[in-house]
């Protein structure tokens, strides 16, 4: 072999070599780091057995910042203070995993979590009191006044049990009472195992429980500007900031998070989303909030770290005058049902007459839908799925009043 034909194979391996580690650096970290042996020993023997077991629940773990920091299965799985402990594989773990299994090393995020309509109100709001401590009751209602010091909703009810634990229940246990005495779930928002800001910080993870007609938050989102904006550039923005030191430079464009619970450019981040609110806008007639004035000069601040003072004040500016005149609206379908009542015309117990229904919906699904539309960029859910349909119930629930008197009269 001459010199020449050795020199050109040892370049031709070295180039081989350095164009493979370069092509290897290009590569995710989570590629290259995982999954190897080294993680699963570093994990533990729960990862050993689970990777063949449950390939999926091992592997979202392995993406993690969990992972990455050396918090092992065992840490989240054994059985925190006040929980069923079970025997499993040589191991002592939790039958049941809650908040109290995070708590041990988020204990300010859960503070702040148990101060929010997200913990006990959430669960209030379908089941009343029931299952929760006075403690739990008295701790909720003085950040939440009447959130969660109130009946059972009349549809437990009235639509029964399987209604209950399939429907209501899969959303509104984000603040269940656990057996261990915390409330709520974190991995609501996070995921058991992927445990990721970014996943919190996408739209869609709100939307599996703020959807639909009585609270449309992503349909109005995704037709809004901030919508189309972040499904264009959605792989521009950086999800995965961290939330202490998250800015403008990481998400140019809001998702449900930005606007609710992210501290944006120093602004304090935050697992209360009431601090920014300043309205009730979910109630058939809305009120200001005890705090609404610090609660709007919060939300606004979020506005003005992206836009211009004019242009926020023209969106308020705009969005109350829709609150007003939706809250006419409101009570005047409301003083036709009163007047019913009053006259004797309608009896009997709630929801037990075609006419409840109509002025459920008015507010429940129109009303709600016209200011959350006004307040969050959705022209489209401020007149069709709002106004017109309210404009359209009032004349039906003024003929369906009339018609009851007529056959009222009748009766006599
Ligand atoms: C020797 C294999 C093995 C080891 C080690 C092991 N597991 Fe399991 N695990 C299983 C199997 C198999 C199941 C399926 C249910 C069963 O048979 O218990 C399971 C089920 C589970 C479940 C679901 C239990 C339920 O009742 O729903 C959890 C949670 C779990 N394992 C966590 C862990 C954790 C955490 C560790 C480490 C502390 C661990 N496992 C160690 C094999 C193992
Ligand atoms: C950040 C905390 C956390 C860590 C770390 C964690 N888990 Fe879990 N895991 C959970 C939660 C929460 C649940 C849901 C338990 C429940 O519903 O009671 C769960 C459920 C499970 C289940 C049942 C899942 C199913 O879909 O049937 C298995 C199996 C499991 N974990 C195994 C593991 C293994 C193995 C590891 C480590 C590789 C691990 N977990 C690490 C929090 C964690
Ligand atoms: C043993 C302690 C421990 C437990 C238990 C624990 N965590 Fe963590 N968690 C950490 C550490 C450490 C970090 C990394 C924090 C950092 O980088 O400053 C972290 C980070 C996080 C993050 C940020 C992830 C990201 O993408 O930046 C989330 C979200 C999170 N944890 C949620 C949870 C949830 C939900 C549970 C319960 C199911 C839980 N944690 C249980 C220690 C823990
Ligand atoms: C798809 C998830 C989902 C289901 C199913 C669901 N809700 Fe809700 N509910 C929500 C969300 C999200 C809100 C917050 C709406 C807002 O603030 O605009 C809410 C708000 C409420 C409110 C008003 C807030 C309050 O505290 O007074 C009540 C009452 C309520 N729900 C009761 C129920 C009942 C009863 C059921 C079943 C008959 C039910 N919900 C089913 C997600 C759901
Ligand atoms: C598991 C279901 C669920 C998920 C996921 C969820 N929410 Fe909620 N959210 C609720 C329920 C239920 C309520 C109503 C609680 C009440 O007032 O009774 C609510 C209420 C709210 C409120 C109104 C609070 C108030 O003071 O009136 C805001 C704002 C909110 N959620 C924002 C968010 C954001 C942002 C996300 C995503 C990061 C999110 N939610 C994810 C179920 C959920
Ligand atoms: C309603 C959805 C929601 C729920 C429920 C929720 N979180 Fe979060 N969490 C978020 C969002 C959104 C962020 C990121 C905020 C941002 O954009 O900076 C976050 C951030 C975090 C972080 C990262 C903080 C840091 O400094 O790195 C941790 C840890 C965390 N959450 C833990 C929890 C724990 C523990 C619970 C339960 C007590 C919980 N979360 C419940 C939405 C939620
Ligand atoms: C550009 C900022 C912004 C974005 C993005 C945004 N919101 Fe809002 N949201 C607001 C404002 C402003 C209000 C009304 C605040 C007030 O009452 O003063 C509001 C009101 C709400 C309410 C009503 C609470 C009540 O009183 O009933 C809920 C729930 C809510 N948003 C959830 C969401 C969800 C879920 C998403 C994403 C799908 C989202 N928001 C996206 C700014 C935003
Ligand atoms: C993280 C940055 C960010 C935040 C926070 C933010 N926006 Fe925006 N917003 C944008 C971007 C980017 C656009 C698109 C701007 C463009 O077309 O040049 C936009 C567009 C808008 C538009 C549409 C303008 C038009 O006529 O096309 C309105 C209205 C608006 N935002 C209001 C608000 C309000 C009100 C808040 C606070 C409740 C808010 N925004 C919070 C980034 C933000």
């Amino acid at each position: 072999m001459s010199f020449r034909s050795v020199f050109i194979a040892i370049v031709l391996g070295f180039a081989l070599v350095v164009a493979a580690f370069l092509i290897n650096r290009q590569r995710p970290k989570v590629e290259t780091e995982q999954p190897n042996a080294a993680l699963v020993r570093a994990t533990g023997k729960c990862a050993e057995c689970h990777y063949n077991q449950n390939y999926s629940v091992v592997h979202e773990y392995e993406l993690s910042v969990h992972a990455r920091k050396d918090v092992t299965c065992l840490d989240c799985h054994q059985p925190a203070a006040n929980q069923e402990k079970e025997e499993h594989h040589g191991f002592v773990i939790a039958k049941h995993l809650t908040a109290g299994n995070c708590r041990s090393c988020h204990e300010s995020i859960y503070q702040e979590f148990l101060r929010s309509r997200h913990a006990a109100p959430a669960w209030a709001a379908v089941y009343g009191q029931q299952g929760l401590s006075p403690e739990q009751v008295t701790f909720s209602e003085q950040y939440q006044p009447g959130g969660t010091r109130r009946p059972p909703h009349p549809f437990v009810q009235l639509e029964g049990g399987t209604a209950m634990a399939g429907g209501c229940e899969q959303c509104h246990s984000v603040g269940r009472p656990n057996a261990d005495g915390t409330i709520g779930s974190c991995t609501a928002c996070h995921s058991r195992h992927t445990t990721s800001v970014a996943l919190a910080r996408m739209p869609t993870t709100c939307g599996q429980c703020h959807m639909g007609p009585d609270h449309s938050q992503i349909e109005i989102y995704e037709e809004s500007k901030h919508g189309i904006l972040f499904s264009a550039q959605r792989n521009l923005l950086n999800l995965d900031a961290d939330p202490r030191k998250l800015t403008t430079r990481d998400m140019f464009v809001p998702t449900c998070a930005t606007c609710h619970m992210s501290g944006i450019n120093g602004q304090k981040f935050t697992h209360d989303p009431s601090e920014r609110l300043s309205y009730y806008l979910a109630n058939a007639v809305t009120a200001k909030r005890p705090n609404y004035a610090q609660a709007q000069a919060a939300m606004r601040q979020v506005c003005t770290q992206c836009h211009t003072a004019p242009l926020v004040n023209d969106v308020y500016t705009r969005a109350e005058k829709v609150v007003d005149d939706t809250n006419a609206k409101v009570k005047e379908a409301q003083a036709i049902i009163d007047g019913l009542h009053k006259d004797g015309v309608l009896t009997g117990p709630p929801f037990s007459h075609p006419i409840d229904f109509v002025y459920f919906d008015l507010w429940h699904y129109d009303g709600r839908t016209a200011k959350h539309g006004a307040f969050m960029g959705g022209a489209d859910f401020v007149q069709w799925h709002g106004n017109y349909p309210m404009l359209s119930k009032l004349v039906e629930l003024q003929s369906m009043a009339d018609e009851l008197r007529r056959q009222h009269g009748r009766g006599k």
